[in-house]
């Protein structure tokens, strides 16, 4: 192999290696409860801007207004992963 083969074969291994080593995502969870359930569905069948039109719906300014140091809220599903369902307390995994 030539020197510059194994360079790309050992940067290449590198990458590998870091993503794989990357910390859990660490963004709060959407609550798998009875206000969020559905919109896993909708997720499903319609996508992520779909869906984040639903969440406007109640995560707004006026009804839900998010904290004042949240980032930039465009697409809330890039973010917030849908939790799980799951029957104990897994409802919001770290
Ligand atoms: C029907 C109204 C409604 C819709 C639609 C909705 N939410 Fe919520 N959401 C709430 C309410 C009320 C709470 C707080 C109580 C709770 O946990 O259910 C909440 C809580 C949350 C939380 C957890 C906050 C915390 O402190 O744990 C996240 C994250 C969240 N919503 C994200 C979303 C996202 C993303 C969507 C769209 C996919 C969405 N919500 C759609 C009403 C809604
Ligand atoms: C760029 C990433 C990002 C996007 C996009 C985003 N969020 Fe968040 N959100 C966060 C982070 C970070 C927090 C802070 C809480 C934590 O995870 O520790 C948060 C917190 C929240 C909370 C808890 C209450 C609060 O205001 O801190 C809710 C509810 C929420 N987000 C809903 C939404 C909704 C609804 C959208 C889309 C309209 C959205 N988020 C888009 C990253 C994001």
């Amino acid at each position: 192999m030539k020197k510059r083969d194994l360079l790309f074969v050992a940067i290449a291994a590198i990458i590998v290696l870091v993503l794989w080593a990357a910390p859990p995502e660490t963004t709060i969870r959407v609550p798998y409860d009875d206000t969020h359930r559905e919109l896993k569905a909708t997720l499903e069948h319609e996508g992520k801007k779909a869906t984040e039109e639903i969440c406007r719906t109640c995560h707004n300014d006026k009804d839900l207004p998010l904290s004042k140091n949240h980032p930039p809220k465009y697409r809330c599903l890039f973010c917030h992963k849908l939790a799980e369902p799951a029957p104990d307390t897994k409802d919001r995994l770290p």
